[in-house]
C-alpha cells in the first residue's frame, strides 16, 4: 500500500506532501491522523523551522473522501477531521502551503490557516458546501466574510462558485499567484527554508500575537460549525448530494 501522506525533512524544512492522485487527493481519516500527528511533531521539534503542505502539480486536494463522509460520517468531534483542524490551529511554527490545481472544500478552508500561501494562477478553489447539502467549516464562516466582505463570501460559500489561483491572491486568500503548480511549489519551498535562518522565537511569538486576536471566537465557530456539518451529513439533502458524486458515472 502507497503512503497517502509523504513526509519529507530538509534540513529544518517538513513537508507534508498528499499523495493519492488516483482520488485526487481526497482526504481520508487515515490522512487527517496522519497529518495531526505530522503538525504536532513540527510543533514540538525545535529543530523544524516551518512546515510547507502541498499536493502534486496538478491536484492539492479534492477535499475530504466522499466514501468516507457517506460511509463513516462523524458522529461528534471527536474525529480525525476535527484532530487536524485543531492541530492545524495550535501549530506556532509558520505553515506554508503551495497550491495547483483544484482545492476543493477543506483544501481551500485549510488555506485560512496556512500563514503563506502560494497558487498557481489556474488553480480552482472551491467550496461547494451548501451544493452538496452541507454547510462550511474550518472556521471560513468567519473568516471570508471578515476577509472578503459578505457579498464576494456569499459568492464563494453560498453559490460554491470557484476561483482562480489569480483571484485568490487578488483577494488577499493566497499570498501570490505564480505561473504554475511547479513555480508555486518552488516559491513556497524556498520561502519556506528561509525560516531557518529567523530568530525562531520572535517568529512564534510573532505568529502568536497575529492570531491571538481571534483565536477564542475562532475556535468556538469551528466547534459550532462542526456540529452543524455532522448534523447535516446526516441530511436527506447530503446523502443524496454525496451519493449523486459517487454514482455519477
Ligand atoms: N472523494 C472521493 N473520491 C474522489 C473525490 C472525493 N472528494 N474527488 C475525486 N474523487 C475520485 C473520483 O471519484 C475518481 O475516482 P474513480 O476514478 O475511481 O472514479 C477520481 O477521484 C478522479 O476524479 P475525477 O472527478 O474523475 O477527476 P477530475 O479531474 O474530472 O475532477 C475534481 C477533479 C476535484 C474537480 C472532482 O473530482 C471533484 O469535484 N471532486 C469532488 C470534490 C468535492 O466535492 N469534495 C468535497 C468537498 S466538501
Amino acid at each position: 500500500m502507497t503512503d497517502t501522506l509523504l513526509l519529507e525533512r530538509e534540513r529544518g524544512l517538513l513537508t507534508l506532501r498528499l499523495n493519492r492522485p488516483e482520488k485526487k487527493n481526497a482526504l481520508t481519516r487515515a490522512m487527517y491522523s496522519q497529518l495531526a500527528q505530522a503538525l504536532a511533531m513540527a510543533d514540538a521539534d525545535p529543530q523544524i523551522s516551518a512546515v510547507l503542505i502541498c499536493g502534486s502539480h496538478d491536484c492539492f486536494t479534492a477535499g475530504n473522501d466522499i466514501v468516507d463522509f457517506l460511509e463513516q460520517p462523524p458522529a461528534d468531534l471527536d474525529n480525525p477531521v476535527f484532530e487536524f483542524m485543531l492541530s492545524l490551529l495550535d501549530c506556532r511554527k509558520p505553515v506554508i502551503a503551495a497550491v495547483a490545481g483544484p482545492a476543493v472544500g477543506i483544501g481551500t478552508t485549510l488555506l485560512l490557516h496556512c500563514d503563506l500561501i502560494y497558487v498557481s494562477r489556474d488553480a480552482r478553489l472551491r467550496t461547494p458546501f451548501v451544493s452538496l447539502g452541507l454547510c462550511p467549516e474550518f472556521g471560513s464562516s468567519l473568516i471570508l466574510p471578515r476577509l472578503l466582505g459578505q457579498a464576494r463570501a456569499a459568492q464563494l460559500l453560498l453559490l460554491g462558485e470557484g476561483l482562480s489561483g489569480e483571484q485568490a491572491a487578488a483577494w488577499g486568500i493566497a499570498t501570490e499567484a505564480l505561473d504554475s503548480g511547479e513555480a508555486a511549489l518552488a516559491k513556497a519551498r524556498d520561502v519556506a527554508l528561509r525560516f531557518e535562518s529567523l530568530p525562531a522565537e520572535a517568529v512564534r511569538i510573532s505568529k502568536q500575537l497575529m492570531k491571538a486576536p481571534d483565536r477564542e471566537q475562532l475556535r468556538a465557530v469551528i466547534e459550532e460549525e462542526g456540529w452543524l456539518f455532522t448534523q447535516r451529513l446526516r441530511s436527506p439533502e447530503a446523502v443524496a448530494a454525496l451519493s449523486g458524486f459517487i454514482n455519477r458515472h
